[in-house]
């Protein structure tokens, strides 16, 4: 299988170091504005490079593409892919706004090409337990839930590029950051109704919100509690969900939501737990999450089936932060 990357910064290399894991998969074409930021892939994969998309897009031996690009160019870029008869790996957020997210997941449907949406997260090791431990009910009736990113990005971190911060392009902690949170809130918990939130621009110099915090009831009654900073000193501090239900509680926690910190669930056997808690400690990340995103998409190509994040599932988490956003701003719940 064939893959290039649209968009050549941070994020992309992991992109290109899971292509080079998987042994199906080959990275022949890169392409990005600046034509400095694909040497890298050049001569470590010997991939071609490209300034322009759609020149790179004509190149018939390209099957996905990875799209890299800043948040608000993710929608003009994916359609493009798409009438490319391309299948499309798409960084989180889906998009800024609901109408971009519908114009991507209709141009795959209409050009029949597959997407994914990467939302890395869910494959953690303690995460795809909590998943298995919730998909056989074993916490019972679930009453609430704490989803916490307490985080430290640093003004130098906004200030790398004009497009960081920015309402249009980027979004604030909610839309970058806990997105990926609040995409496995809504994985545990189900679809959500009502919406309240505040936020704030605090402590760094950006138009989008560095801090937020809001409830959300789910369709089965639960409710949950999100906190969301990138202002905290020094370092990041907390990511966690801690899911409370009447047969058991479970917290993931520490600085990167990696690790049990409880594990308390009466239909596990003590050894059982011990099992799950030490599966974790031993292998924390599992495979890296984007390696499993591309992976599942190979799969999907070879099987004619979805792949494991779907665009609806990246429409879902934006639609949650678009609803802490307009909650924010009214000073109204907000009922989805
Ligand atoms: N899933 C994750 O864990 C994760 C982590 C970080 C970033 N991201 C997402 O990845 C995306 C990129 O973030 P980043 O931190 O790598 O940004 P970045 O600024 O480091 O890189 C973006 C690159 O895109 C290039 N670019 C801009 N417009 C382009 C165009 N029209 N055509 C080709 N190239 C273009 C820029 O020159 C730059 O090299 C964002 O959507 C971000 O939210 C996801």
């Amino acid at each position: 299988m064939n893959f290039a990357i649209i968009g050549c910064g941070f994020i992309a290399k992991k992109h290109a170091l899971a292509i080079e894991n998987i042994p199906t998969a080959k990275l022949i074409a890169v392409c990005d504005r600046v034509p400095e930021m694909m040497d890298f892939y050049a001569e470590t994969y010997d991939a071609k490079t490209y300034i322009d998309s759609s020149a790179m897009l004509k190149d018939p031996n390209i099957d996905v593409v990875c799209i890299c690009t800043p948040s608000g160019l993710h929608a003009p870029i994916a359609e493009q892919v798409a009438a490319a008869n391309k299948h499309i790996v798409l960084e989180k957020p889906i998009a800024m706004t609901l109408e971009e997210t519908d114009r991507i997941i209709d141009a795959a449907k209409y050009h029949n090409v597959k997407l994914t949406i990467v939302h890395p997260n869910r494959f953690r090791t303690a995460v795809q337990e909590t998943k298995k431990i919730l998909d056989q009910n074993l916490l019972g009736k679930i009453s609430h839930a704490n989803c916490i990113v307490n985080w430290n990005r640093g003004q130098e971190y906004y200030d790398q590029a004009p497009w960081r911060g920015t309402k249009t392009h980027d979004g604030g902690v909610l839309m970058n950051q806990a997105i990926h949170n609040l995409d496995l809130l809504l994985w545990f918990m189900g679809n959500p109704t009502e919406i309240f939130s505040m936020d704030a621009t605090r402590l760094r110099d950006i138009e989008a919100e560095d801090v937020s915090t809001g409830v959300i009831r789910f369709e089965n009654g639960a409710l949950a509690n999100v906190q969301a900073a990138t202002t905290v000193y020094t370092k990041n501090y907390e990511e966690s969900i801690t899911i409370f239900g009447e047969k058991g509680t479970l917290k993931i926690g520490g600085p990167n939501a990696l690790y049990f910190e409880h594990l308390e669930v009466q239909g596990l056997e003590e050894q059982e737990k011990k099992a799950i808690i030490e599966r974790v400690k031993e292998d924390p990340w599992g495979t890296p999450g984007h390696q499993r995103i591309i992976e599942e998409m190979i799969i999907a190509l070879e099987n004619g089936i979805e792949p494991a994040v779907t665009g609806e599932d990246g429409k879902k988490a934006l639609k949650l932060v678009l609803a802490f956003y307009e909650s924010a701003e009214s000073e109204k719940l907000i009922r989805i």
